[in-house]
């Protein structure tokens, strides 16, 4: 049988935390990665803006030949989602549902905290996902946490004040039992964040969206054909620097990444 081919999309490298999850659990599978590195970050951008560029990057991942495309971007997830549902015509699995599912899956009637970018927080996606399940929400914008992942700063002091900083405002108006990482760069900052959170005196399990979004993919496939035996295989696309995206993104998929190609999408 052929092997399907998956589309996995995100503003950046986050959306890589995703695709580390999705290739053990979807073998036979042959996977397109995008990272539309050039116009990141999109979570400080309007949501006209952001529509814009996820279509342009779906369009261009169904044309080449996607039989399901993964939003592995919050952002997008929250602010695009139906124009995207619009401008393809194959299945789109977005980050939110599936990692809200989990949470409640733990924690039924838990307070969570949300840490989210900008333009996520201000859409309420998650605060509305929650509450439908009976998840007591709160949602906490980190700005400055995308262009530190970004830079590979992982284990650096400016990052580690920042994490204490927004979990201590944080930590000021909620005391949750879960904490969710709405955004697909943080789960390289879950070690430290985790830490903060003990460091602070709260207990609270954090949560990504990489692990329950590729499960919702695994479904997908298993639902409709027998699983191929044919080995994994992947390629990327970077809309800014390729030698940026293999140095900085095998971090972020924890394999050395070579087939790399420079796509323009305009701006
Ligand atoms: N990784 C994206 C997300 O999950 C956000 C990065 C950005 O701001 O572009 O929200």
């Amino acid at each position: 049988m052929q092997s399907p081919i998956i589309g996995v999309f995100d503003s950046g490298f986050g959306g890589l935390t995703v695709l580390r999850a999705l290739l053990p659990l979807v073998p036979g599978a042959h996977y397109v990665y995008l990272g539309d590195t050039a116009r990141l970050p999109y979570g400080a951008k309007s949501q006209v803006t952001i529509a814009r560029y996820a279509v342009e990057s779906a369009a261009f991942l169904e044309k080449h030949g996607a039989d399901l495309l993964v939003i592995a971007c919050n952002t997008a997830t929250a602010l695009a989602l139906p124009e995207i549902h619009a401008a393809v015509s194959i299945p789109v699995v977005g980050v939110i549902e599936p990692v809200v599912r989990a949470a409640h899956l733990q924690h039924p009637k838990a307070e969570v905290l949300v840490l989210a970018t900008s333009a996520t927080v201000q859409s309420h996606a998650y605060m509305e996902h929650c509450r439908a399940l009976g998840l007591r929400a709160t949602e906490k914008a980190c700005p400055l946490l995308v262009p530190l992942v970004e830079e590979g700063w992982i284990d650096h002091p400016v990052t580690r004040d920042v994490v204490r900083i927004y979990l201590q405002e944080a930590l000021e108006t909620c005391t949750p039992e879960a904490v969710l990482l709405g955004c697909t760069h943080y789960p390289l900052l879950a070690s430290l964040i985790e830490a903060t959170l003990r460091e602070l005196g709260s207990q609270a399990v954090v949560i990504d969206s990489a692990q329950s979004t590729a499960a919702e993919v695994e479904k997908h496939f298993s639902r409709l054909q027998p699983v191929s035996t044919s080995p994994v295989t992947f390629e990327c696309f970077a809309t800014d620097s390729v030698e940026k995206f293999q140095r900085l993104g095998g971090l972020f998929l924890q394999k050395p990444i070579e087939n790399v190609q420079h796509l323009d999408l305009g701006g």
